[in-house]
C-alpha cells in the first residue's frame, strides 16, 4: 500500500545581519586599491594584472541581487579577513549549522502542529556541511529530542528537492510516517570574497520543512499535497568547490582559491536554463498537468534573469512576481534554501486545490522538481 504524502509545515531562519551591495562593494574596492599599491611595482612592469573595481550597478543588473543576510558581517567587510569570522565552538557547544537549523525547524514544527514524538528521521540537506561527522543531522535530531535516524546529504544547491524526494519516498512506502528536512545555509563561509566575478553572489540562511503522510480527510491548516517529484543529475565542472578531507594530503593546494566555490557563471547561465525547464515541463507533462494550472512557481533563487527565462519556456510567457516569487534580491543565492524561502514566504497566498512546483538547480548540474496541491 502506498501512502499519500504531505508538506504541513516550513519555518525560516535568517540571520541579523544584512550587507547591501554597496557596502560590499565599497569593501571590495578597497581591498582593490590596497592590492593595486602593494603590487605596484609588479603591475607597472607588466608582470602582474592590476585587480579591476567591483559595481554594485553591474551586480543587480547581472542577478538581481540588491542584498543578503550573513552571520558575521564584520569580517566579511574587513579587507584584512573578507569572510565571515565564526568563533571556533568547542566539542561540548552546538554547532553553527545546527544553531540555526534547530530555529528554523522549531518554527516549521510548530507551524505543522506535528507531535515531536511522532518524527521519526531527520535530514540535513544542504551544500556545504561544517565537519565530516557525526551528522549534523543527529546533532539536530538529539537536540529536538526526536526518535528514530538522522543523516546528512549534499545535493548542493538542489539539496533539498532531493531531500524532499527521499522523504516523500520513505512516508509513500511506509517506512516513516514524519520528517523533518533541515537546509542549514552557511554559504559566505565558501564565498571567495575577493573575486570580483562572484563576490556579491551567496547569503546565509536556514529552512525547515516538516513531512508527513496524510491522514484520511483530516487536512491540517496550510497543508500540501506532493504529487510528484522528479530528479535529473548530469556531471559538470562549470560550478564547483574542491575543500574536501583529502585537502591536508596535498598540503601545496591548500589555502588556493579552488578550495572556494567557483563557476563559470555565463555557462551555466546558458545551460542550466534548457535543463530546468524541459524537466518542469516533463514532470508536469507526466501528471497530465498544464502550466497553465500553476499557481505558485518557487523556483531557485540564484540569478533573477535565469528565472524569469525558466517561467518564460515554461509558460509560453513572463511570470508574474505574484505566481514566481523572488527572494534573491533581499536574501541573495541561499543555496539549497532559496526555493523552500520562497515557498514559505509566499505559498500562504494559494488558494485549496492551487497547483504549484518548488523547483532547484546548481552544482553538479543537479536539478530537481517537486509538484504539490494545496490542500487546506
Ligand atoms: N562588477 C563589475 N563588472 C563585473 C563584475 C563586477 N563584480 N563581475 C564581472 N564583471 C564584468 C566582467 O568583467 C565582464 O566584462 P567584459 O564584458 O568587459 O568582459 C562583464 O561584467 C560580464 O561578465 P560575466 O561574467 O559574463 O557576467 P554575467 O552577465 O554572466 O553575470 C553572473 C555573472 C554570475 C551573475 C551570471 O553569470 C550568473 O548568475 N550565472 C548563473 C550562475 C548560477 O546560477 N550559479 C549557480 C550557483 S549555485
Amino acid at each position: 500500500m502506498m501512502f499519500k504524502v504531505q508538506i504541513s509545515g516550513t519555518g525560516l531562519y535568517t540571520p541579523k545581519e544584512k550587507i547591501s551591495n554597496e557596502e560590499l562593494v565599497d569593501s571590495y574596492n578597497k581591498y582593490v586599491d590596497e592590492y593595486n599599491l602593494s603590487n605596484s611595482s609588479d603591475i607597472n612592469n607588466g608582470s602582474l594584472e592590476p585587480l579591476e573595481k567591483s559595481s554594485s550597478e553591474f551586480i543587480e543588473k547581472a542577478s538581481g541581487v540588491k542584498s543578503r543576510y550573513v552571520q558575521n558581517k564584520s569580517g566579511i567587510l574587513d579587507t584584512s579577513f573578507m569572510r565571515p569570522r565564526l568563533i571556533e565552538r568547542s566539542e561540548d557547544q552546538i554547532s553553527n549549522l545546527a544553531e540555526m537549523g534547530v530555529i528554523a525547524a522549531k518554527e516549521a514544527i510548530k507551524n505543522s502542529q506535528v507531535d515531536i514524538k511522532d518524527i521519526n528521521a531527520v535530514i540535513v540537506a544542504c551544500s556545504n556541511l561544517e565537519r565530516a561527522y557525526p551528522a549534523i543531522a543527529i546533532e539536530i535530531q538529539n537536540e529536538l529530542g526526536i526518535e528514530g535516524f538522522a543523516f546528512d546529504m549534499n545535493v548542493a544547491c538542489s539539496s533539498a528537492t532531493f531531500g524532499i524526494q527521499a522523504i516523500f519516498d520513505m512516508i509513500k512506502s511506509g517506512s516513516i510516517t514524519s520528517a523533518l528536512m533541515v537546509n542549514p545555509e552557511i554559504c559566505t563561509g565558501h564565498l571567495n570574497f575577493k573575486d570580483r566575478d562572484c563576490h556579491f553572489i551567496f547569503g546565509d540562511v536556514a529552512t525547515a520543512v516538516v513531512l508527513e503522510r496524510m491522514n484520511g480527510e483530516i487536512h491540517k491548516n496550510n497543508s500540501y499535497e506532493i504529487l510528484g517529484t522528479k530528479l535529473l543529475t548530469e556531471f559538470s565542472n562549470n560550478i564547483r568547490n574542491n575543500y574536501g578531507f583529502l585537502n591536508n594530503s596535498s598540503p601545496e593546494g591548500i589555502g588556493k582559491s579552488d578550495k572556494l566555490f567557483h563557476q563559470n557563471g555565463r555557462k551555466v547561465f546558458k545551460e542550466v536554463i534548457p535543463k530546468v525547464s524541459n524537466l518542469i515541463k516533463d514532470h508536469l507533462e507526466e501528471n497530465r498537468l498544464s502550466a497553465e494550472d500553476l499557481k505558485g512557481m518557487y523556483l531557485h533563487q540564484a540569478n533573477e534573469n535565469m528565472n524569469v527565462l525558466i517561467s518564460k519556456y515554461v509558460l509560453g510567457k513572463e511570470a508574474s512576481r505574484d505566481l514566481a516569487p523572488v527572494v534573491l534580491d533581499e536574501y541573495a543565492n541561499t543555496s539549497s534554501a532559496g526555493s523552500i524561502i520562497a515557498f514559505h514566504k509566499y505559498s500562504n497566498s494559494l488558494k485549496k486545490d492551487d497547483l504549484a512546483i518548488i523547483c532547484s538547480f546548481g552544482a553538479g548540474y543537479s536539478v530537481g522538481n517537486v509538484i504539490v496541491r494545496k490542500i487546506a
